[in-house]
């Protein structure tokens, strides 16, 4: 086929059209703040300004930068507004964003280390240093029993936890027979939904989840942890994992690890440790303390993809026994055996996750961590630490609005005194008016609304206007007006 006829792009072509899409991405980036945060289209808006059929010859990329530009933008939520405070964070930033660029122009597949060593070899390595940026304990580590890979997402990692965690349990047999209906999961009320995912997933079924109460404070009750075990090992089932977290999605409550530590230890249950966002803060040393008693934990995880500047999907997973994992998810057909593999000198990555083929993830965390150094990041997560302990003094001093959960890191609880539907009708203005993007969750059965600093750019100005806007709007609520 002649090169006119391929359509492939030449090298010359993808030069000048890179150079548009990272102008357009640096374009984006000064105007973010412009955008309405949370998108205004109706559903089936997006669809509707879009061709019914895909068309029978190629077009020009400029076309299609252009339909981005006036189809595509309109239905975007700007999550890397920095007026951005709703759910978690999922950030990028410059050096994550060329990370995975180049990732997508090398388009390796790191499934075995032979498939493109490089891929496996700095994975390894950055989840070693991760070990050491956030002092995490040394079994984590990949020159002792344990490790690190990345996933693509907690809702990943939890679930390789739970099934190296059933196969532990059962002696490595439920691979081969299945689940028994005896094997049970124990995990508090404020747990992420992806451990219910994974429960089902796994196979244990969805009734084998034990949801545990917590304190005032929405940290799972070790107390009551451990009474369920006791009830569950006299009804003759099998406890095999607790899921704690470090960092709740509704409020950031942090489970007490230390006492649920000792508690799998002495029951020989596993422990999986849950940190998603708020793993990041351990970078700062004056947070370490969301870790304390980690060290008894199977494994953990944390995203980079949420708080690490590093763009989705991004999930460091760390296992202190890594040969159970392997064991759990290895199958070598035919086709994968090569030399590296049997001389057991190499990591085969595709052993510890569910997929087989896998992205090289580990270029854009190499590259963030490199170009902002520990100490840049260091000074972020404080930064927005310290913003949103300001939020939480401005609620908590205001005369109309009240704190509705301690407020430990960057994620503040906060509601309106006038109860649920006046908060309702604050989240659904506030959103609307597109000055910044909030959502809420409930606590005590009461609606609440949750404002998490932790977009890459926010800063002082964007959670004073935020403050601005929620009780100005708190006050034409209650005054009835607009
Ligand atoms: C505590 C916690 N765990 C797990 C998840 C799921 O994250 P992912 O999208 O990486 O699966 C979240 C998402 O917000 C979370 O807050």
């Amino acid at each position: 086929m002649t090169e006119e006829k391929s359509r492939h792009m030449t090298p010359d072509e993808f030069r000048k059209y890179g150079r548009a899409v990272v102008d357009w991405i640096a374009d984006y980036q000064e105007r973010v703040e412009s955008f309405p945060v949370m998108a205004r289209t109706a559903p089936g808006d997006i669809r509707a300004s879009l061709p019914a059929l895909p068309p029978e010859t190629g077009e020009t990329f400029d076309v299609m930068l252009k339909d981005v530009e006036e189809k595509i933008l309109p239905g975007v939520t700007h999550w890397q507004s920095p007026d951005f405070f709703a759910f978690f964070p999922s950030n990028t930033s410059g050096p994550s964003i060329l990370g995975e660029l180049l990732s997508a122009g090398l388009g390796i597949q790191g499934m075995l280390w032979a498939t493109s060593p490089a891929c496996t070899e700095l994975e390894t390595h950055v989840m070693d240093w991760i070990v050491s940026m956030l002092d995490l304990p040394e079994t984590f580590r990949s020159s002792g029993a344990g490790g690190g890979v990345i996933q693509d997402s907690a809702s990943g990692a939890t679930l390789c936890a739970l099934l190296a965690a059933r196969e532990r349990a059962t002696d490595f047999a439920s691979n081969a027979e299945g689940c028994d209906g005896r094997l049970v999961v124990y995990a508090s009320s404020q747990t992420h939904s992806s451990l219910e995912k994974a429960v089902k997933i796994a196979g244990l079924g969805k009734n084998a989840l034990r949801i545990i109460p917590v304190d005032h404070r929405y940290a799972l009750r070790a107390d009551a942890l451990s009474e369920q075990i006791q009830q569950d090992r006299a009804d003759g089932l099998i406890p095999c994992m607790v899921c704690a977290t470090v960092g709740t999605t509704s409020s950031n409550a942090i489970d007490p690890l230390p006492r649920i530590g000792r508690i799998c230890r002495t029951e020989g249950i596993w422990l999986h440790v849950d940190g998603a966002m708020a793993g990041t803060a351990a970078v700062c040393p004056e947070f370490r303390h969301i870790h304390n008693g980690l060290a008894a934990a199977d494994s953990y995880c944390f995203n980079p993809h949420k708080w690490m500047f590093t763009n989705f999907d991004c999930d460091c997973f760390f296992v202190a026994d890594r040969a159970a994992l392997i064991q759990t998810l290895s199958i070598l057909p035919e086709y994968l055996r090569n030399q590296a593999t049997e001389s057991g000198a190499v990591i085969d990555y595709r052993d510890w996750q569910v997929p087989l083929g896998r992205r090289f993830r580990a270029l854009k965390l190499w590259f963030v961590i490199r170009h902002y150094g520990v100490e840049g990041l260091r000074l972020h997560i404080r930064r927005h630490v310290a913003l949103a302990q300001t939020f939480a003094q401005w609620v908590d001093d205001s005369a109309d609005f009240e704190l509705a959960a301690p407020a430990p890191l960057n994620l503040v609880c906060f509601r309106h005194k006038g109860g649920d539907k006046v908060n309702q009708e604050l989240m659904d203005r506030i959103n609307k008016s597109g000055r910044l993007y909030l959502t809420h969750t409930l606590l005590d059965e009461q609606f609440t609304l949750r404002l998490c600093v932790g977009q890459t750019h926010t800063q002082a100005r964007h959670v004073r206007q935020a403050w601005e806007t929620i009780s100005e709007t708190g006050r034409e609520i209650m005054g009835g007006g607009a």
